[in-house]
């Protein structure tokens, strides 16, 4: 669990939860204690999805994945508890002194993680890879692809932002303006990771790349080409620095955070 979560990383999930924390006025203790769990959920999805019988990984943040540093079972388990351990950090008097704010921040992890989040994302991903003999592929199709793009990586962005209007018991105007801003960045986010499995430096992303288009990932780049993905990624930006207009400039910093989402190498 510590060599999945402690060795690198960008942590832009943490960060997110601070910066629209700092941006709404909630405490950045309390952040940094949703930031840690977002984390662990994030990591264990990096655990999952590298092994053999996911996306078949063997190099993650420059180092070897868990599964070839330890094994498959240390990988499942390390994966599991983090899991569970997200949860727990959540369920903690530090992460908010009222209930109800802890309560709406687990109700909304899990969402984000489960099968209308992430996990239901990552089997949506498998599936349009056509490897299940029993499920018909879902369509290499934009609407489908975005679906899919929004479940398994969109999400747990999208609760990285709304966290912070959760923290800050936010009113209505502004956790909108937060939550546009999240799920434009959330979609940002994996056509910037799809641009990289083509065009990223492995020795700068840390990961392997061409690897999508051999295993028949539904990606909008596959599906619009370079030029359009980068389009639709300016775009996207745009949208997201739009969501945050009324907060002037006091949204500089998560403003500049969507470019760099756009525009990063690693
Ligand atoms: C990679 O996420 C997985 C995706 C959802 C695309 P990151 O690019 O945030 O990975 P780390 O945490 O920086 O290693
Ligand atoms: C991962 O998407 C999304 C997760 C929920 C982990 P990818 O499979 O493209 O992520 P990388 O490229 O392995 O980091
Ligand atoms: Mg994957
Ligand atoms: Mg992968
Ligand atoms: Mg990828």
């Amino acid at each position: 669990m510590r060599y999945a979560t402690l060795g690198g990383g960008k942590r832009i999930r943490p960060f997110l939860v601070t910066q629209t924390a700092q941006l709404l006025g909630a405490e950045r203790s309390h952040a940094l204690h949703v930031g840690a769990a977002l984390e662990c959920i994030h990591c264990y999805s990096l655990v999952h999805d590298d092994l053999p019988a996911m996306d078949d990984d063997a190099l993650r943040r420059g180092r070897p994945t868990v599964h070839k540093a330890f094994d498959d079972a240390t990988a499942i388990l390390a994966g599991d508890a983090l899991l569970t351990f997200a949860f727990d950090i959540l369920s903690r008097p530090e992460c908010h002194p009222a209930e109800g704010v802890r309560i709406a921040l687990i109700a909304a992890l899990a969402r984000a993680s489960g099968i209308g989040g992430m996990a239901g994302g990552q089997m949506l991903d498998l599936e349009a890879e056509g490897r299940f003999a029993t499920a018909a592929p879902p369509l290499h199709d934009i609407a489908g692809v975005r679906t899919l793009q929004r479940m398994k990586t969109g999400a747990l962005l999208h609760f990285a932002c709304l966290s912070g209007a959760l923290l800050a018991q936010a009113d209505h105007e502004a956790r909108d303006s937060i939550e546009r801003y999240g799920f434009a960045i959330g979609e940002a986010f994996q056509i910037a990771d799809d641009l990289l499995d083509i065009e990223g430096d492995p020795a700068v992303v840390g990961k392997a790349t061409g690897k999508d288009a051999s295993a028949n990932k539904a990606t909008l780049v596959d599906l619009l080409g370079v030029p359009a993905a980068r389009e639709r990624l300016n775009e996207l930006v745009a949208l997201a620095e739009q969501a945050l207009a009324r907060f002037g400039s006091a949204a500089a910093g998560l403003k500049a955070t969507a470019r760099f989402i756009a525009n990063r190498n690693a």
